[in-house]
């Protein structure tokens, strides 16, 4: 095996979109924080450790004011990251193909540099050079994102790791083959309830959720000679010395505490204003696992809704569902939350005319006499609990699809949508609307793919072919159909959905238009 610092080389990682890397999102948490974003115009983004590119490309795609890079020592990975930009014409991205102790000199300064997957799989001595990469390249005022395991939720889990990497070592073949044989003994050692698994319930019921993951996935998330899991503290630490602050996280609802940690254990956070404290705090209340923090430099702070208004208005606040309604009730993992009132009905009213910046909901007549400050309050809580979302540009409402033939606006999507026919994974589609990709099941970007692509006529047929064609079965109640007439009916039945429900959305999204 090759070995980059440790970490494995020999297996490609898998793709992946998440969405929580999107500059719109990272801008609007800082915003949301009180702090003042970088500009959205003409801005540059980096994204260390990129694997496959899904994330950059997919970005660059949806934001051509941006000119993102993409970094990995892998140069398997960024071929295909290579490829996907030239065949989707994206004239503001590239891949560099080094590892994060030798970047290119030229690289110049951005405004995000993200990170996913990457910190806690890597050396010390890695995080040091991603560190030095941050000091060195991060533009002042701009906003950095890291995800990495967290403590205490990946202490009861941390032994899984040491008994998959330790019996991997015996093995013989690539990752993919030593791992599978890895956790073809850890389903062994559980289901003879080894007493390890007697004692870690939580532990023996995460065995079933690995054993249905991509090989090449665990072997990336398990085989490397480092992994490490992160104290919240530990981490702001080691930022604060590359002058990092804390400035929030993703998802949106974790900057809101009351939405993170039942009321028993609220009084805390009402008396301390330290974050250090209360995300250590939160974390164990809520037993995080896995966490998205976002730091920044030199940001400006928005003290005042006036601030926030007349300095951070660019982005956009539209309806998270077409269909939504009052009250809407929101799991959150540890908290459900269910919004209600007056003033949500007012919003929601307003919003169904179409998404719109702050500045134009606050001076709407529809809340005369609701203070500023309220109205931007209820609508952050509501991106939180998911009846708003926010985007980079405004979104017209929804509308009737047309009768006649649609196309799939922009060249990386076409791309996107043919290479990725039927993968077995959710398929990411760029909007220059939203500023970020959405993501789509395998099946339904099939469907969309030749509903533009050959036109309504014959699609359940030749959409039966293509499942046919990859070996792909369709299943009632988990039982698979195999008489031709129930599974036409099915593949009829999810075309007209795809009809009602997702071409009305990618057309308000711009991802498609009428031909
Ligand atoms: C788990 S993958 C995550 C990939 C991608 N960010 C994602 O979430 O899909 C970690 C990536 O970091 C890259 N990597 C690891 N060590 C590196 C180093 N020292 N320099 C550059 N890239 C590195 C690996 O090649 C791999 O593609």
């Amino acid at each position: 095996m090759q070995a980059a610092a440790g970490y494995i080389t020999d297996v490609s990682y898998v793709p992946g979109f998440y969405p929580n890397m999107a500059p719109v999102l990272l801008r609007y948490v800082a915003t949301l924080n009180r702090l003042t974003p970088p500009p959205a115009d003409r801005f540059r983004y980096l994204e260390l450790g990129c694997g496959l590119g899904r994330v950059f490309t997919t970005l660059a795609a949806a934001d051509p004011r941006g000119e993102f890079v993409g970094v990995d020592v892998n140069p398997r990975h960024t071929d295909v990251a290579d490829r996907d930009i030239a065949a989707g014409g994206l004239t503001n991205a590239r891949a560099v193909t080094a590892d994060f102790a030798s970047l290119p000199d030229d690289l110049g300064t951005f405004s995000f540099i993200v990170l996913h997957g990457v910190y806690s799989w890597v050396a010390e001595e890695v995080r040091a050079q991603i560190r030095a990469v941050i000091q060195r390249h991060l533009a002042p005022g701009g906003l950095v994102l890291v995800s990495y395991n967290a403590m205490p939720g990946w202490a009861h889990l941390q032994p899984i790791r040491g008994i998959l990497r330790q019996y991997a070592a015996l093995r013989q073949g690539d990752s993919v083959q030593r791992i599978r044989d890895a956790v073809a003994y850890l389903l062994y050692i559980r289901d003879k309830q080894a007493r390890y698994f007697t004692d870690n319930p939580r532990a023996a019921a995460y065995v079933d959720a690995i054993k249905s993951l991509d090989a090449r996935y665990l072997a990336h998330e398990y085989l490397n000679d480092h992994w490490t899991s992160f104290y919240f503290a530990d981490v702001a630490t080691t930022m604060g010395r590359v002058g990092l602050d804390y400035v929030g996280s993703l998802p949106v609802h974790t900057n809101f505490w009351d939405l993170c940690v039942l009321p028993e254990f609220q009084e805390l956070f009402r008396t301390t204003s330290n974050r250090l404290v209360s995300e250590a705090h939160k974390d164990f209340c809520a037993n995080t696992a896995f966490r998205w923090d976002l730091y920044g430099r030199g940001l400006a702070t928005l003290p005042t809704i006036e601030d926030r208004l007349a300095r951070a208005d660019d982005l956009c606040f539209g309806l998270g569902r077409p269909d939504v309604k009052l009250p809407h009730t929101a799991n959150l993992g540890i908290v459900t939350s269910t919004t209600t009132g007056p003033l949500y009905e007012a919003l929601l009213g307003l919003l169904r005319g179409g998404s719109r910046p702050l500045s134009a909901i606050v001076s709407d007549g529809a809340l005369a006499g609701v203070a500023p400050g309220a109205i931007a309050q209820a609508v952050d809580a509501g991106v939180a609990t998911g009846l708003f979302e926010v985007t980079s540009h405004p979104l017209p409402p929804s509308a009737p699809v047309p009768d006649g033939p649609l196309r799939v606006v922009l060249p990386f999507n076409r791309e996107i949508l043919s290479a990725d026919i039927l993968c077995g994974r959710p398929v990411a589609l760029a909007s220059t609307l939203t500023g970020t990709g959405t993501s789509i099941g395998d099946l339904d970007a099939a469907f969309i793919h030749e509903l533009t692509s050959g036109g309504r006529p014959g699609l359940v047929e030749r959409i039966d072919r293509r499942l046919a064609a990859a070996g792909r079965g369709i299943e009632r109640d988990r039982q698979p159909v195999t008489v031709a007439a129930e599974r036409t009916e099915l593949l009829s039945q999810a075309a007209d959905a795809v009809e009602a429900t997702l071409v009305p959305q990618l057309l308000r999204q711009g991802i498609l238009a009428a031909d």
